[in-house]
């Protein structure tokens, strides 16, 4: 089996990241999955949006934990590159669910990211588990975080659930260190990753997937060690990349 390709944020390269349109433009460009980030508002809505704040990504300023989610839903998408709002109009911080309604329709997997590393949400996990289970998503999605004792957590909720540590730095076997507890994947930055690391984590059962892979001689050399998957703002490139290797 090749090399799955996810998108990160949605096609984040050519649309505003975590949202609707980023993740269906994935879907058109040939993602094999999408990657979202989930935080939690102060009514206790799920919302799909990767910082702790609003400012970089809306029109607003603010903690997500600030906003109910009816007050969220006041803010427009801005494209601060280029400072001017989204131009279509309606785009919004999507809600988990409504990313799931639309995710239901399609056959892409799903990569749930929890953010809850800087602010620890009251019962996200369980939350967020109801939620997979509400749609019926739990065979197309992984959970992962940079907090493990968060999929540690997750793992008691449910036994079944798939779920991958997030890190950043470089760990010592990472293999053995996710099955002490269960997980079943190890989600690297793509520069703590090593090739022998990558090849003995996945003899060893475990799935590699690293982030965010966008420069096409890193996909090339990922592809070729024939990694589980890849995080990447643009699967356009990267399907392209892929199918120029024939592989
Ligand atoms: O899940 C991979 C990647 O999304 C983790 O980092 O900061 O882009 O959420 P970040
Ligand atoms: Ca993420």
């Amino acid at each position: 089996m090749g090399t799955l390709i996810f998108a990160h944020r949605g096609s984040s390269v050519r649309e505003p990241e975590n949202t609707l349109v980023s993740f269906q433009r994935a879907e058109q460009e040939g993602a094999d999955g999408i990657e979202l980030d989930v935080q939690m508002t102060k009514d206790g809505e799920l919302v799909v949006i990767h910082d702790e704040t609003v400012n970089r990504t809306t029109n607003g300023k603010g903690f997500v934990k600030d906003f109910t989610y009816v007050e969220l839903t006041q803010l427009r998408i801005v494209d601060k590159k280029n400072k001017r709002i989204f131009p279509r109009s309606g785009e919004r911080i999507p809600t988990l669910s409504e990313v799931f309604r639309w995710l239901k329709t399609t056959n892409l997997l799903c990569n749930i990211e929890l953010k809850n590393s800087v602010i620890f949400y009251p019962n996200l996990e369980e939350r967020v588990v109801q939620e997979v289970k509400d749609f019926g998503l739990e065979d197309r999605v992984v959970y992962s975080s940079f907090n493990h004792d968060s999929l540690a957590h997750m793992l008691r909720i449910d036994p079944h659930a798939e779920t991958a540590v997030l890190y950043k730095e470089i760990l010592h076997q990472p293999w053995k260190y996710v099955q002490s507890f269960g997980a079943r994947g190890i989600h690297p930055s793509w520069k703590s990753l090593t090739q022998d690391v990558l090849l003995e984590t996945i003899e060893n059962g475990i799935a590699v997937r690293p982030y965010t892979v966008n420069r096409r001689l890193v996909m090339e050399q990922l592809f070729r060690l024939q990694c589980t998957a890849i995080f990447t703002d643009d699967p356009l490139k990267a399907k392209n990349v892929y199918a120029s290797l024939n592989l």
